[in-house]
């Protein structure tokens, strides 16, 4: 069967939220298109699924990073591979299609932050040649 990667759409909107829950994140079917039309709506972020026959098995979100301190580079800001279809160069390709977009864009460098728990996962970044830059705490305060 055929595997291709192209730009997410609306239409994903069910397989995406679904990948997102196993992620770890359990957003509504409203929620989840109104994300993916919000990174459609700028230049400065992009998503693309991975189609497999008539099944999208995995996404990446990226987006450029802009801050004062230090040059804008691009940012991983999602990735999950279907867990039927993982280790078989999924994860890989969507990889290698951020770091095209981000070389298109005319950035640097890419880069990502993945929770700490997530042990496989840095694994499998340094196994792409991803070198461990910082180790940071996330923090957050309500504003509403
Ligand atoms: C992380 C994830 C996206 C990887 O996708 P995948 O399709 O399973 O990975 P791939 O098959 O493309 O692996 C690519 C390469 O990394 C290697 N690799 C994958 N996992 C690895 C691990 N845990 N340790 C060492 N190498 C690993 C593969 O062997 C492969 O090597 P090769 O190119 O030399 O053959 C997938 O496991 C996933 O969705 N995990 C849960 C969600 C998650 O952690 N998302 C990232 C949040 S930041």
């Amino acid at each position: 069967m055929e595997i291709f990667i192209r730009q997410i759409s609306e239409k994903d909107v069910f397989p995406v939220a679904a990948l997102c829950g196993q992620l770890g994140y359990d957003l509504s079917i409203d929620q989840t298109r109104e994300n993916i039309k919000a990174v459609l709506s700028t230049n400065n972020h992009d998503g693309f699924v991975v189609v497999f026959g008539e099944e999208i098995i995995g996404w990446i979100g990226v987006g450029v990073a802009i801050q004062i301190e230090s040059p804008a580079c691009c940012e991983i800001r999602g990735l999950v591979v279907d867990d039927r279809y993982r280790n078989r160069g999924v994860g890989k390709m969507l990889v290698e299609k951020a770091k095209q977009w981000c070389h298109e864009k005319g950035y640097k460098s890419l880069r990502l932050r993945c929770n700490m728990k997530r042990t496989q996962t840095h694994l499998f970044y340094q196994h792409l040649n991803f070198r461990v830059v910082k180790e940071q705490k996330v923090f957050e305060i309500e504003t509403g």
